[in-house]
């Protein structure tokens, strides 16, 4: 993602300084990953209560609105999100997987999104 919109990086304090050959390796990027990774795989595990799903979204959205990331970061990292998946799983990415995951983070930014609009109407 830094990668393809180095901007970005500016928008996490305990990263902004850390030069892009040296991310990969750097130990607060790897805890902030986990962080991320955690969240998306609770959102994953909770697919089958509908409910609880809404409630995680918008918490992600609530909470990224606070820091006024705004959307099109989050529309920009759907790109390179389907991307990596078709550069990690070569030919197990048919176009109907692509597709499918396309829907998938669609149907998780209109949570999100939600969210982000509930905090964005507390200013
Ligand atoms: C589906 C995608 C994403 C998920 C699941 C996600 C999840 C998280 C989580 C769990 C945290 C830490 C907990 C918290 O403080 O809320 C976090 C922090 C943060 N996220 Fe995201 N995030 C996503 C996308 C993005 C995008 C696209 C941006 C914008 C560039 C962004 C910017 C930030 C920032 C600035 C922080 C604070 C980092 C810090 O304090 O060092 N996030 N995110």
């Amino acid at each position: 993602m830094f990668k393809a919109y180095p901007h970005y990086q500016k928008a996490f304090p305990s990263l902004a300084k850390i030069p892009l050959s040296e991310l990969a390796t750097s130990k607060l990027m790897i805890a902030h990953a986990n962080t991320v990774m955690y969240s998306l795989t609770s959102v994953i595990d909770n697919l089958s209560d509908p409910e609880c799903l809404q409630e995680m979204l918008q918490k992600i959205g609530e909470n990224h609105g606070r820091r006024k990331t705004g959307q099109q970061p989050f529309l920009d990292l759907k790109g390179v999100f389907i991307q990596l998946l078709q550069d990690k799983l070569g030919k197990q990415m048919t176009p109907q997987t692509i597709v499918a995951w396309g829907k998938t983070v669609d149907v998780m930014y209109a949570g999100i999104f939600k969210g982000m609009d509930i905090t964005s109407e507390d200013d």
